[in-house]
């Protein structure tokens, strides 16, 4: 029995799945902020190219990956499937547990996958410069290397708790030849405003958003890239779970249930999608999404329509939230703390599809720490909220007696967000309360809108 299940480069997938023609139902229309009247591609032009907004309304099951992607996918892609027997024996579990890992992506994370193919299509497109937000700075480090590599420009908006906590991220985009503002920045409108209503803003993704969404349609020669959330983003990251799918036939094992950590969706989708196509086959896999107890959109959130940033610049959409305008505490998971969650998400967790637990920040750097210490691997604290649930359902097992086959995703590594660790292994990390009154503000401001 093998411990690494590999593919060869070969076996990287040829073609993206795309969930949308396999839906229990349509998908809500996406509105303009201005007219609050459903987009049309040309209103999408300023910010994307053509073949990105024809993918993000595709009803075709399956999109070809230009050779060009396949070819830089080369470079990390297929990602390693573990079977974490040093964890299993640590938890005493009768369940068998694999972890999908890409964090051996240059960046360290699942974000190449979208910044590649989105920078060719840029370059396809004759965009000059990208300019985009950061949580974490796996996407802004992500979206500077596909730049590099498809001789784009590169402008990143990091949100400013984590430009001081991750300042190494800041150096890795710069390295690559990307131009980096903490956020809110003086640079923009939105940045301006939220700056004078509080100068000590620690920022948010939602707030990153703007200032790159604004950034791009105020340039000609720039265009926009989101990191997550949007149908073509989570469309690029279904490489993940395809290549898993073949490595646990490959380990002869099926998934009873498959868990991801969630930020705005797209590092979820890429992993679970594939597997949600199963239980439209009748499959009985239950999928889970982890996220942050402090920002707990698809556990607390309303699903609504609501505006994509808090400047209310980008487009409206159906989805969960917390409320545009919603700033999550500083928990070290950077890159869950967005206000909303992909609207193809948000329709599977109304249809009964998929499941959501929340998780406060302790208990998933204790699961990390758990994790290190088997499996050798430091954790993004992102992923640790996926390997958080996926201990506990190996507990279950363990308790119930029963044997069960659990795959996780290890969505990145953390060896940027030592701080974190410091803080947890010298106590000083803390626990944020559920900030019940923020949101509740917050949800107060939703768009009135008549769909
Ligand atoms: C390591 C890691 N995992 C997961 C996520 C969450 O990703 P998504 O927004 O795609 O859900 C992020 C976001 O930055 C991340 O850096």
């Amino acid at each position: 029995m093998e411990t690494k299940i590999l593919l060869g480069e070969k076996q990287i997938p040829t073609h993206w799945y795309n969930i949308i023609p396999d839906l229990p139902g349509p998908l809500a229309p996406v509105l303009h902020p201005g007219t609050l009247k459903p987009v049309t591609p040309d209103d999408l032009l300023p910010l994307f190219p053509m073949p990105l907004i024809q993918q993000e309304v595709s009803t075709e099951r399956w999109i070809a990956i230009p050779a060009a992607v396949r070819d830089a996918y080369r470079l990390w892609r297929p990602t390693p499937l573990y079977r974490a027997r040093r964890l299993e024996a640590a938890l005493k579990t009768p369940a068998h547990i694999y972890y999908k890992y890409e964090g051996v992506s240059p960046t360290g994370s699942h974000k190449p996958n979208s910044a590649i193919p989105q920078a060719y299509y840029n370059q396809l497109a004759g965009t000059r410069r990208l300019a985009t937000e950061t949580g974490a700075g796996q996407w802004g480090s992500s979206i500077a290397l596909a730049c590099r590599m498809f001789g784009l420009a590169c402008t990143v908006y990091m949100v400013k708790i984590s430009f001081t906590q991750k300042p190494y991220r800041k150096s890795m985009m710069q390295l690559w030849g990307a131009q980096v503002f903490p956020s809110p920045s003086p640079e923009t409108n939105a940045g301006r405003a939220a700056l004078a209503a509080d100068p000590d803003s620690q920022g948010s993704l939602g707030l990153a958003i703007s200032e790159a969404v604004e950034d791009a349609a105020t340039h000609d020669d720039t265009h926009y890239a989101l990191g997550s959330v949007l149908n073509h983003v989570l469309l690029h990251q279904t490489v993940v779970g395809l290549e898993a799918k073949e490595q646990m036939k490959a380990a002869g094992e099926d998934p009873d249930v498959v868990l991801a950590c969630h930020g705005g969706g797209s590092n979820f989708s890429g992993l679970a999608f594939p597997f949600v196509a199963d239980r439209a086959a009748g499959k009985a896999v239950r999928v889970v999404a982890c996220e942050p107890a402090s920002c707990p959109t698809l556990t607390k959130g309303v699903y609504a329509f609501d505006y994509g940033d808090a400047a209310k610049l980008a487009p409206i959409v159906k989805m969960y939230t917390l409320g545009h305008d919603f700033m999550p505490p500083g928990i070290h998971a950077g890159g869950l703390r967005y206000h909303g969650a992909s609207p193809l998400v948000s329709h599977l967790l109304a249809a009964g599809q998929i499941e959501a637990r929340a998780y406060p920040q302790t208990p998933c750097f204790e699961a990390a720490v758990t994790f290190a210490r088997t499996e050798g691997i430091v954790p993004a604290p992102e992923s640790s909220h996926a390997i958080r649930g996926a201990i506990e359902e190996a507990e279950r097992a363990r308790e119930e007696g029963k044997q069960r086959v659990i795959l996780f995703g290890l969505s990145g590594h953390g060896q940027l967000d030592m701080a974190a660790y410091d803080a947890y292994l010298s106590g000083h990390l803390e626990d944020f309360a559920y900030p019940e009154e923020k949101i509740r503000a917050s949800l107060s401001r939703l768009p009135k809108v008549d769909f």
